[in-house]
């Protein structure tokens, strides 16, 4: 294999994002994210064997670090991933942001099961492989959260454990793949009871009669932190909550409906396979809730 091709090419595909300039922190060492090498044998290379979180910071703050971390303990005892001591992450976590000198950011940690012979069962000693980068990130979305995005619905073709934040994420990956070439920003995912879970990667609320529809946790979705933060801010601003589930053909008949994540934070969507949402337009209380949520990374 002719390697100058196949490096000139590699980092044609890595440029893009500024990737050359962000700093990661392997295992507690710092070093440039592109010189990080990880093993084939690494478990999350053959079975997606790991876990991960992807943290906002705001101002140089840490968005919700603590329900981040709570999150990624609660995914690593459904894994059992063990020998990783939370503290040490929380340390790295803050460290990675102050040497990337950085105040709007979104921080990566992933945390996999680290190296092993082949076999789909593991050892009883093992040792994780940490890698921590923050790269800049400003809210990208101003303008899609203005006009409103569209999504199409799929079939939701995940595993049944949605609650643990693991990377095998293939099925979401075909999801999103499907979405941006119906031209939509995210898909809709529909269970086999017909019933509306989440996106491939964002948490979706409706609201129909003034109020709040959430999904009920459950294995099958994320305990979202921008979600957590929804319900908090609806809570505070007095906008009534529903914990429902919502029919595929409920969702054409909502007066609202919006995604939420940490990147997007909370975008109005306003076609759904071609038919209008609603006005059609972001709607008072997407934007009231969005608006809530801004002003509530001031206090
Ligand atoms: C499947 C899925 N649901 C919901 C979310 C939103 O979670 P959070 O608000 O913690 O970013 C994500 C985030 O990646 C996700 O992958």
């Amino acid at each position: 294999m002719d390697r100058s091709k196949t490096d000139e090419k590699g980092s044609g595909l890595l440029d893009k994002g500024s990737l050359l300039d962000i700093v990661a922190n392997w295992n507690g060492a710092f070093m440039p994210l592109l010189e990080v090498k990880v093993s084939v044998l690494d478990r999350a290379f053959l079975f997606g064997d790991s876990v991960y979180e992807v943290i906002r910071v705001y101002r140089g703050k840490l968005f919700r670090l603590h329900d981040h971390l709570d999150r990624l303990k609660n995914s690593m005892a459904s894994l059992d991933i063990r020998f990783v001591d939370l503290d040490t992450i929380d340390q790295r976590l803050h460290e990675t942001v102050e040497r990337s000198g950085l105040s709007e950011a979104l921080l990566y940690l992933q945390i996999t099961r680290g190296e092993a012979a082949r076999t789909h069962h593991y050892p009883e000693s093992y040792s994780p492989n940490v890698l921590i980068y923050a790269q800049p990130f400003d809210d990208p979305y101003a303008s899609v959260r203005a006009a409103g995005a569209s999504a199409v619905t799929h079939r939701d073709i995940r595993w049944a454990r949605n609650d643990i934040k693991a990377t095998s994420l293939a099925a979401n990956c075909m999801a999103a793949q499907f979405a941006r070439q119906q031209g939509a920003m995210e898909v809709i995912f529909i269970d086999a009871d017909g019933y509306m879970t989440e996106g491939s990667h964002t948490s979706m609320f409706g609201i129909r009669n003034g109020k709040l529809l959430v999904a009920p946790s459950s294995s099958k979705v994320l305990p979202g932190i921008t979600k957590r933060q929804v319900l908090e801010l609806a809570k505070a601003i007095s906008i009534p909550l529903e914990e429902t589930k919502i029919t595929e053909g409920e969702i054409y008949e909502l007066n609202e409906l919006f995604l939420a994540g940490t990147p997007e934070e909370l975008i109005s969507i306003v076609r759904v396979n071609d038919k209008r949402i609603g006005e059609g337009r972001p709607g008072p209380l997407v934007t009231k809730l969005h608006e809530a949520f801004r002003s509530s990374l001031s206090t």
